[in-house]
């Protein structure tokens, strides 16, 4: 059985080799890639998502989405992943054009069109908080959200904030409170399922898309030599293999100003909600079992 998924992304290294797994894996059902900024603008983002999809000569649709998040001000992170967001390959200038439908209305139209459909942001999710604000009636086809985003145990941004809910944290409240059961895929994992520095010289050896990734990661600016943070890709192999993960369901609160700005807060001794949560969130990960499932996955790419 295939898993629907649509993926919000903000392509970016880590997102750019999410997609990739995203594409290839046989036991995943693509059916829309919609972009936000994030790791750069969204032109940008929008742009390296047709890329990837083209790469791997698939047809499947891209929207562009929100120019910034729903209040604070847009602030990029291309120190960590270059300029263009995807540098170090040539993708070639005939990659396609997204849809003319704006992403908002591209993800209410494919939502509404299956009967449950797995969410899978990988950057902010202001496109997501609009399309709640704008579509409820969707929520009822979104069986739930896996997202990268979030730490119970610090920040990358602030000392409690990481990027993407930093980057929208009004956007993040709206989804956490949506109703839709969230798998929380945080730093808590992302920083502990590092790809390793062998695991990285074995990809520039392997074929065609090891290659595209090797030159990519190469360009990361996350991470040491040592091991460098995949984000996203650990969305895609929760979905495939969530026996790798340890999790633990709470309500998770997001704030929203002042210096916790961006924090996701578990309520882990369910003081404030009644016992109920809104969450499971990703506490640990086995690194070991990710990068060799991340070759495995590659070595059947072209
Ligand atoms: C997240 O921030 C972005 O830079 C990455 O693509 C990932 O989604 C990690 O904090
Ligand atoms: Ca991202």
């Amino acid at each position: 059985m295939t898993t629907k998924i649509i993926m919000d992304t903000d392509p970016g290294i880590d997102d750019a080799a999410a997609l990739t797994m995203a594409i290839n894996d046989p036991s995943i059902d693509l059916k829309l890639v919609t972009a936000v900024a994030g790791n750069v603008t969204v032109d940008k983002t929008t742009a390296n998502a047709l890329k990837i999809i083209h790469f791997f000569g698939k047809d499947i649709p891209v929207a562009a989405g929100a120019e910034q998040p729903l209040i604070k001000p847009f602030e990029d992170a291309a120190r960590i992943h270059g300029e263009s967001g995807m540098p170090g390959y040539d993708f070639g200038n005939d990659y396609g054009q997204p849809i003319k439908t704006t992403a908002v209305e591209a993800l209410h139209d494919a939502i509404m069109a299956e009967d449950e459909v797995t969410l899978v942001p990988t950057g902010s999710y202001t496109n997501i908080a609009l399309l709640f604000s704008e579509y409820p009636e969707v929520k009822s086809h979104i069986k739930r959200i896996v997202a990268m985003g979030g730490s119970m145990s610090g920040g990358n941004m602030t000392s409690v904030a990481e990027f993407n809910v930093f980057t929208d944290p009004d956007a993040a409240r709206i989804m956490y409170n949506s109703g839709i059961p969230i798998v929380m895929v945080g730093l808590d994992v992302t920083l502990k399922a590092l790809l390793t520095k062998d695991t990285i010289e074995k990809l520039g050896q392997m074929n065609k898309t090891g290659e595209m990734l090797h030159a990519l990661i190469t360009h990361y600016n996350d991470g040491t030599d040592e091991g460098r943070p995949m984000h996203d890709v650990n969305t895609i192999f929760y979905l495939l293999h969530p026996e790798a993960f340890t999790t633990k369901k709470m309500w998770v609160d997001v704030q929203t100003e002042g210096p916790t700005i961006g924090a996701t807060v578990g309520d882990v001794r369910a003081a404030y909600h009644d016992g109920k949560t809104n969450a499971e969130v990703c506490l640990d990960i086995d690194a070991d079992y990710f990068n060799k499932w991340f070759l495995d996955e590659v070595s059947k790419m072209n």
